[in-house]
């Protein structure tokens, strides 16, 4: 996580009626949480808002000259070492839009009444244009920020950070604040570590990023796969964690093509209500992630789905969690991650009205669990009697036991000696559980 914010000042210049005074207080509370504190002087503010009114003629002139005084202070602070971002708000922004910062390019970002939920995340793009980072003051949750997990200590399976960032700005999540913009490592680079870490015998990698299929390297994340596929030794390449609109056909065709590119895919959508996945800025409907989904399934018809998904986001209604289980029904999952949702100060969703009451997420999450953990069991039960392929990456809990994956990423337990450890090796499935696959050796090993 981020350090602790360094306060930065706000000062916000307020024209016209109550409206915009009480709009005022709002972009100020809005903007606390990401360290903005008020100052009465404009000359010592990081961040400027102007709050225009269009009420009368000469407004928009108006607006222009103040942003002439303003821009004389921004290049007295840039000549000092320091910025300072001016935001245009009001009903002039909403009439004249981005005209306005073609008038005066001082100005860093325009918004309308309509968007002032946006406000978190247009501040921390100007940021991101100017090449810097804002560093928000969220409290550190891991529940939502997997990366970083531990790395596996068996040495068989390896994680590679190849992307870090996020450039999405779904409305409730911290990470485009927490992590930045998205970045990429250079293809030669995830290379060179991953030969080293087959060298090492690690036979299976797992590509992380916050957006991993967002990877712009050279090649793309496909063009990645297919050449960290070719290294002697790495029989096994996963990747996590994915968004639905950075799923391209060069990606889609891989899961076809590359053996080494194992039949599991983690792509969250989060909800199935579009009205609630437009609220979540989530750049996707139901039908589109359900078209994906079988797009993906015509290229690798076994792959095993697995996704992340919120419940109780502000406004849900009833009818919007039951397209959820409908959505969750129509896909058929083999894994998933579910959470209620909960108010991150900073994020566009936490100023949202409609905040659901924590009674009703509870039952929600238990409905959709009971559904996700019921489609978890009768995929790995759909196993049963099929011999698949298991990298054993450790000894079991029980004597002579071994523990291994298969390429769905189901644990599967078998007996059989330690030097199969590192292995792939062929295993009958016998009897499966909601979390495990219960197996024994297809071949014989003495
Ligand atoms: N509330 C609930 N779930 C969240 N996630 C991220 N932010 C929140 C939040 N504020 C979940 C999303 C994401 C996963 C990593 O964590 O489902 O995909
Ligand atoms: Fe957060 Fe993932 Fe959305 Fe990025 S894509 S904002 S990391 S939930």
């Amino acid at each position: 996580m981020s350090d602790p914010a360094p306060t930065r000042r706000l000062y916000i210049k307020t024209h016209g009626c109550q409206m915009n005074v009480y709009d005022s207080e709002r972009m100020a509370d809005l903007l606390s949480p990401l360290g903005y504190a008020m100052t009465e002087r404009p000359e010592d503010a990081d961040l400027v808002v102007l709050n225009t009114c269009h009420i009368r003629e000469k407004a928009t002139e108006k607006v222009y000259s103040e942003l002439g005084y303003l821009k004389q202070m921004k290049l007295a602070r840039q000549a000092a070492g320091q910025s300072m971002t001016i935001a245009v708000a009001g009903c002039v922004a909403q009439a004249e839009g981005k005209e306005i910062m073609h008038r005066q390019p001082a100005v860093d970002l325009v918004i309308g009444p309509q968007a002032y939920h946006q406000l978190p995340e247009l501040i921390a793009r100007a940021h991101r244009a100017k090449g810097e980072r804002l560093s928000a003051d969220f409290a550190a949750d891991a529940k939502f920020d997997r990366l970083g997990a531990v790395r596996n200590p068996s040495g068989v399976t390896a994680f590679l950070t190849i992307q870090e960032g996020c450039d999405k700005f779904c409305t409730f999540c911290v990470v485009p604040y927490t992590r930045g913009a998205e970045f990429s490592r250079p293809v030669e680079a995830i290379l060179a570590e991953a030969r080293s870490l087959a060298d090492q015998g690690v036979r299976e990698v797992t590509l992380l990023g916050q957006n991993v299929n967002a990877y712009s390297g050279e090649g793309g994340l496909a063009g990645l796969a297919r050449r960290l596929a070719k290294i002697e030794g790495l029989d096994r390449i996963r990747y996590t964690t994915s968004h639905p609109a950075d799923m391209d056909d060069a990606l889609i065709a891989a899961h076809g093509e590359v053996e080494a590119l194992m039949p599991y895919l983690h792509l969250p959508v989060q909800a199935g209500s579009d009205r609630i996945l437009r609220a979540m800025n989530r750049a996707h409907t139901a039908d589109s992630y359900l078209r994906l989904v079988e797009k993906i399934r015509s290229q690798r018809p076994d792959i095993a789905m697995a996704g992340d998904f919120i419940v109780g986001f502000p406004g849900e209604r009833d009818s919007d969690f039951e397209a959820t289980l409908q959505l969750v029904r129509e896909v058929g999952y083999a894994g998933a991650f579910s959470f209620k949702y909960s108010r991150r100060p900073g994020t566009p969703a936490a100023a949202l009205p409609g905040q659901v009451a924590d009674e009703v997420k509870d039952a929600r999450l238990a409905r959709l669990n009971a559904l996700l953990d019921e489609q978890q069991t009768a995929f790995n039960e759909s196993q049963a009697g099929r011999t698949l392929p298991v990298l054993f990456e450790r000894a079991g809990r029980h004597p002579g036991q071994l523990s291994g994956r298969s390429p769905y990423l189901q644990a599967v337990h078998v007996s059989g000696p330690d030097h199969l450890i590192g292995q792939i090796v062929p295993v009958r499935i016998d009897s499966a559980a909601k979390m495990s696959l219960a197996g024994s050796l297809a071949l014989e090993f003495a």
